[in-house]
């Protein structure tokens, strides 16, 4: 890993997808990876998978709304903190259950707050270190039926934004950034997709549409999806390496682009 200095990164939600693959690619490159997951269960199975592959990877549950399992993180000298889990929840805002949306900002905005705040207490008495948040391209313009997953990425990104100002105006060399993934298939989309026709149905304002909002979506996710996390999981480990990061990291470079033209044209 060339000259590279060796960090403690702690990742969270790496049962699969971009988390796993990020917290392998970390390990391979000689980091000390703290690759935490939802369940103990999944813990155990990372763990096994690093062990006989020799890694430098510890798992442990850490569910990011169990104020108990935060504080494990106080257990770590941390470099790097990688807030990656995520729930995905869809559906008609006119009509979703406030419990669900209570839901998906707990795990996708405040869980990841309040274990920010826990490890950068370390990073600013240390005056170093480099929080990472996971956001997504979704977190940049809006989409029909989506808004329970993205009103809390735009909320996590304009946070993000602004933890990184505030440190800046404390002259603290601690980093704040943003990684914003396109579309990848990791299974997050289908299961995120599929979730709202459990209470999206006969009684739904948009009861006469389901069948082709459901075909349009599965359309769309088909041409979007990356096959491989690859191109998202370079710029995670970019971002995790250099010493000063830029705000965003972002892949597939079309998806961002295709962002930036609708941005630039009003959206
Ligand atoms: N895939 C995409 O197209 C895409 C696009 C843009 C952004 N992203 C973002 O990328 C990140 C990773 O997503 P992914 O695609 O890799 O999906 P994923 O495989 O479903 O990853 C999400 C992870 O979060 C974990 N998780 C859920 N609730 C948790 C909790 N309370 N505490 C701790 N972990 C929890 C899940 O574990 P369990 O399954 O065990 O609950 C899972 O391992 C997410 O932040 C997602 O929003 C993904």
């Amino acid at each position: 890993m060339g000259t590279t200095a060796k960090k403690t990164v702690l990742i969270t939600g790496c049962r699969r997808g971009i988390g796993r693959d990020a917290a392998l690619a970390l390990a391979r490159r000689g980091h000390r990876v703290l690759a935490t997951t939802h369940t103990a269960k999944a813990a155990a199975e990372l763990g096994r998978l690093a062990a006989a592959e020799r890694l430098p990877l510890e798992s442990f549950k850490l569910d990011v709304t169990d104020t108990d399992d935060r504080e494990r993180a106080r257990d770590h000298d941390i470099d790097v903190l990688v807030n990656n889990a995520a729930v995905g929840i869809s559906g008609s805002l006119v009509e979703v259950p406030l419990d669900l949306v209570r839901k998906s900002f707990e795990v996708n905005l405040l869980g990841p707050l309040a274990l920010t705040q826990l490890v950068l207490r370390q990073m600013i008495g240390r005056d170093s270190g480099t929080v990472i948040f996971v956001s997504s391209l979704a977190g940049r313009i809006t989409m029909p039926f989506m808004a329970p997953y993205t009103m809390t990425k735009f909320a996590i990104s304009s946070g993000a934004e602004t933890l990184r100002s505030e440190l800046e105006r404390l002259g603290s060399r601690v980093n704040v950034c943003l990684v914003e993934p396109g579309a990848y298939h990791t299974g997050f989309n289908q299961e995120m997709l599929a979730g709202k026709y459990t209470w999206m149905g006969r009684e739904s304002y948009f009861r006469k549409l389901l069948a082709e909002i459901q075909a349009g979506e599965e359309k769309y996710f088909r041409r979007m999806e990356q096959r491989s996390t690859a191109s998202i999981v370079r710029q995670v480990v970019r971002a995790a390496e250099v010493e000063r990061p830029r705000m965003r990291y972002t892949a597939p470079w079309w998806q961002a682009l295709g962002v930036r033209l609708m941005r630039a044209a009003g959206r």
